[in-house]
This record gives C-alpha cells, structure tokens and sequence, in this order.
C-alpha cells in the first residue's frame, strides 16, 4: 500500500504517480477534488515521502478558523498585540519551520491574509501579527480546496497572482464513484480496521450488501464510505458483514437546494435532532464543505456558509454578552437546549442560527 492509501483503479494510479513525482521537490502543491476524497492523506503522503520528512506536518482549515484569529494563527503575534494577547504565541508557520505546511480549504483564506501568504511563497518571510521586524521560513506550502478557485477568481474572492503561485503543480483527486474498481479494496480496508478495534471478525461480506455499496452515488466520498462501514461493523453481529441498506439510500446529497428551508419549518424539537445529527455525522465540524452547514444545505447568501454561520455565531455571541447584567447564561458549547432563567427563552442549535436572538433580547428583562 502506497501510504496508507487503497486503491488500485487507474485515475488513482496517476494520482500516485504524481505524488512520486513531485515529494522529491519543494514545490508548492495545490489538490483539489470533492470532499473526503483524500486530498489530506495526499498532502501526507507527499511530506512523508519528501526529505523534509523528518520535520513537522502542520495542518491548518483554513475555514475553521474565525477570520479576525487567521493572521494570528498562521503567522503568530507578539505580546500586546490584541486584547488578549498576553504574551508572545508562535504560528503556524514557525512550527512547521523545516517541514511542510498544510493550508486546508485554503480558498476560504480572508483577502488581507491571502496577501501575507503570497509574501511568504515569493519573499520566504512574513511578520508576526503586532511585530516589526520579518522573520524568514523554510517552510514547504501545500494547499487544498473542494472550491472551484478559478471561479472564485472570476468573483473576486480569490486573488489569481496566489492561485498560480500555489497551482505550481496540481494534484486533482477523483471522486469515489469515479474509480468504483476500488470500492471492494476499501471495504476490505475498513472492515479490517474497524473489526480489529471493536474486538470482531468476519468471514464474508454479503454480496447484495457489497453491490450496493458498488453502486452508491458517494457523495461524501471515502470519509462517506469509511463512516458506513464503521458503523455497520458495530451493530453486524454475524460472521457475514453486511450494511443496512437504508442508511445508504437516505443519505442526503451535500449539495441539495434549499434544505434550509424544509429545516427550519420544522418543530425547534426537530430542528435540533436534525442538526445534532448532521454535526455528528459531521464530528462537531459546523465550517467547511464537510461541515454540517453545508450537510444541510444551508444557503450561501453572500459569500460561503463558513461566512454565513460565522456571522450567526457574531450575532449570537453579541447577544450572549448582553447578559451582562448577570453572569452571561449561555456560551456557544452548551447552548442547544438551555433555558434563560432570565426569560425562560430555550435555545438550541436552530436558534442560534437563526437570528432568533433579537427575539430573545426583547423578551427577557434587561
Ligand atoms: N485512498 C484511501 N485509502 C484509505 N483511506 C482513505 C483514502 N482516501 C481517503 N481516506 C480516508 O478517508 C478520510 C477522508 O480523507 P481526507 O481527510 O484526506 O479527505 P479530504 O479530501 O481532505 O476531505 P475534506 O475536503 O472534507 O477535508 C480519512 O479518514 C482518510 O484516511
Ligand atoms: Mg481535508
């Protein structure tokens, strides 16, 4: 196996073929392909492969990252540099000196950072956030996005002198539906890897069981097919793995229009159950095209749904610290399901997305 990564079909030979290839280098890297195709265990694969191996991999998500923090967690700030920053905190970038860097859904990178990282791919030197003097890196960049960059390009999202500087050579994953040949081997993979943990063995696996996985749209690509074998291997109690076959056919796509809408009709009970459920699915992740947000389908009014939810999460918040006539009663983590003892006002997931808050803080008392 080439780095822990299955699959023989040719689009992923060529695929490792140009992992080969370009490890040896320090170019910049940029992989693009649908969500849970692989493009981390790539950009893995290529620093283990690399002489750089025996340094730090630092990987950063970009969209998980609230946009005033970036800068700061990228490139480090100085003692005083913000309220807050109580002392000196080094970047990312200077913990991966040496090694490779790892920019996840780097198209979600704000503009003034955008210009700080192009500094760093042309110049090798950047600033920490409240700092003078330049500080230079040895650091490798290799970048990835699910985003059609060249469109973000066009939108002016993206800035096109960055996108070539990091599209030096580009590594396009397949989605798994385009190389079905390897479904069987990763099936095999998971099984394997999930049995062991959970203590079981399996003989066989159901034919019907393994068509259907076969012939699966995936959508959520390998993370998907990963996750419903996990799952199955837990509940399967005999030697004959199997999968439930409605779990498959009722995954939603990621991208189906106006979900939102069909969600938030829906009683605040059932809200919550939906969105706890797509945040587990999702492991907790809200940002991102592998978060819940875009599980759900929650439209993009202006910009992406990492911007959208994070706007909620600002409106929210500001509500949350008008509670300062008391101690503030809820925080993002434990929201879902508190009840104000103020104004007995219950939140949950939805509300905190919705701009429920305004209601909130004409119905409670101060
Ligand atoms: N070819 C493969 N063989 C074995 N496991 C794989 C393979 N490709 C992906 N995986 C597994 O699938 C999961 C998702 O992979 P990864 O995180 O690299 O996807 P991604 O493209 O970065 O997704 P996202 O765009 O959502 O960040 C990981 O657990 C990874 O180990
Ligand atoms: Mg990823």
């Amino acid at each position: 196996m080439f780095e822990e990564i299955v699959g023989t079909s040719p689009p992923l030979q060529s695929v490792l073929s140009r992992i080969s290839k370009v490890a040896a280098t320090d170019s910049n890297v940029l992989i693009t392909g649908e969500t849970g195709t692989g493009k981390e265990l790539v950009a893995r694969a290529i620093h283990k492969r690399s002489r750089r191996s025996s340094r730090a991999f630092v990987s950063v998500n970009c969209a998980a990252i609230p946009r005033d923090l970036i800068a700061s967690e990228l490139f480090g700030h100085e003692k005083g540099a913000f309220t807050g920053a109580t002392q000196r905190r080094l970047g990312r970038f200077e913990l991966a000196e040496g090694g490779t860097i790892f920019l996840d859904e780097v198209g979600e990178l704000p503009a003034e950072t955008q210009i700080a990282l192009l500094r760093v791919l042309q110049e090798h030197e950047f600033e920490r956030v409240g700092g003078t003097g330049s500080i230079r890196t040895n650091v490798r960049v290799i970048a990835a996005t699910n985003r059609d960059l060249e469109a973000a390009i066009t939108a002016g999202m993206f800035r096109s002198d960055l996108f070539y500087r990091l599209n030096v050579f580009p590594i396009e994953m397949p989605a798994l539906r385009e190389r079905r040949e390897d479904i069987p081997l990763l099936v095999e993979y998971f099984i394997d890897r999930y049995a062991r943990k959970a203590g079981k063995s399996f003989q066989t696996v159901n034919k019907r069981s393994l068509d259907l996985l076969q012939s699966y749209p995936w959508p959520g690509n390998i993370r998907e097919l990963q996750n419903v074998i996990e799952r199955s291997v837990i509940v399967c109690e005999t030697e004959n793995f199997s999968v439930d076959e409605s779990w498959l056919s009722r995954q939603p796509r990621a991208t189906e229009p106006n979900r939102e809408l069909g969600l938030f009709k829906r009683l605040p009970s059932q809200e919550k159950a939906i969105i706890e459920a797509a945040l587990s699915e999702c492991g907790g992740r809200v940002y991102g095209p592998s978060g819940a947000a875009a599980k759900l389908g929650i439209p993009r009014p202006r910009g992406t749904a990492a911007k959208w939810l994070s706007k909620r999460h600002r409106t929210y918040a500001s509500a949350t610290s008008q509670h300062s006539g008391h101690s503030p009663c809820v925080t993002p983590k434990h929201a879902a399901g508190y009840v104000c003892s103020v104004c007995r006002f219950e939140w949950s997931y939805a509300n905190m997305w919705r701009s429920r808050t305004r209601r909130h803080r004409t119905s409670s008392r101060w």
